[in-house]
């Protein structure tokens, strides 16, 4: 059973699909087909980053599909290393002329500080972004705004110097990678959290207790990780080129038994390789 057409509610009662289509490492040559195939299983959650430089083709796609643009929820994300007002505000209106969109579904601070300054202290600008977010979401453009890599200090600055707390925090999660402290932290003020790299970019899929659940319920490993997170009302985010896995990620409608889900608990991998 496919679970693509259940949905979250983010706290100000927008809808959003269960499961979405990450695009991350996927070509701007090669998301068109993936994201058409994507649509066509019945993924109606697709996420880009302009980040990606894939964002004209995954446009292009839910453009080119028979479905209504309302039909798709679709996100993107202020590059990491752009911050501040007038920086904000041109890169979201770059990111809506790459889609080819008159609105975004849900617009996300990519991450804290740039990736080669991991670490550094960015609360100025970040907090300058996010009053840009605050703005366009005032202004209709997005349905909905959040972050992105952003601990709890992090956000914690942003809710100290804004008006509107994120209504997401989207981080890598995957069995062996909770994050436990930061997703309760979210859940305590209504943060949906999302699940980039839900397969820790398939590098989780070997691990032999991953797999001998999987025999038990005649699911795929793949299948595991996505539904594991899926019981931990978290918002995985799979991504494949392959048409035959971008249909089986989301066969996921099994239910996973507590015991099952205490011992995927228990895995502690090393992915430190990721
Ligand atoms: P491919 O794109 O060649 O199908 P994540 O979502 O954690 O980033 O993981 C994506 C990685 O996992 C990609 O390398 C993808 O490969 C692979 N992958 C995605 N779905 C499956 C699946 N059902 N079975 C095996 N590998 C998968």
């Amino acid at each position: 059973m496919s679970l693509l057409s259940e949905n979250y509610t983010l706290y100000n009662g927008v809808k959003i699909p269960k499961i979405g289509f990450g695009t991350w490492q996927i070509s701007n040559a090669a998301v068109y087909d993936a994201v058409s195939f994507a649509l066509k299983t019945g993924y109606r959650h697709i996420d880009t980053a302009r980040a990606y430089g894939n964002e004209e083709n995954v446009g292009r796609a839910v453009r080119d599909s028979k479905l209504k643009r309302e039909e798709v929820f679709v996100t993107s994300k202020l590059p990491a290393e752009i911050k501040g007002f007038k920086e904000a505000r041109a890169s979201f209106e770059k990111t809506m002329r790459n889609l080819g969109f008159s609105y975004l579904d849900l617009f996300l601070i990519h991450a804290p500080w740039p990736w080669n300054d991991k670490g550094r202290d960015c609360t100025e600008g970040n907090i300058a972004s996010w009053k840009v977010m605050e703005e366009l979401y005032r202004e209709g453009k997005v349905r909905a705004i959040g972050v992105s890599n952003f601990s709890v200090t992090d956000i914690n600055a942003i809710i100290e110097n804004c008006e509107i707390v994120p209504m997401v925090n989207q981080i890598a999660i995957y069995i062996g990678h909770l994050q436990d402290g930061l997703t309760e932290y979210c859940r305590q003020r209504n943060i949906l959290v999302e699940a980039y790299s839900p397969l820790a970019t398939g590098g989780i899929l070997k691990i032999e207790a991953i797999r001998e659940v999987a025999k038990q319920y005649g699911a795929s490993p793949a299948q595991v990780c996505i539904r594991y997170l899926l019981q931990k009302d978290l918002l995985p985010l799979p991504k494949s080129t392959h048409p035959n896995r971008i249909a089986e990620n989301a066969e996921v409608g099994f239910t996973i038994r507590e015991t099952d889900m205490k011992s995927l608990d228990s895995i502690h991998q090393d992915l430190s390789h990721f």
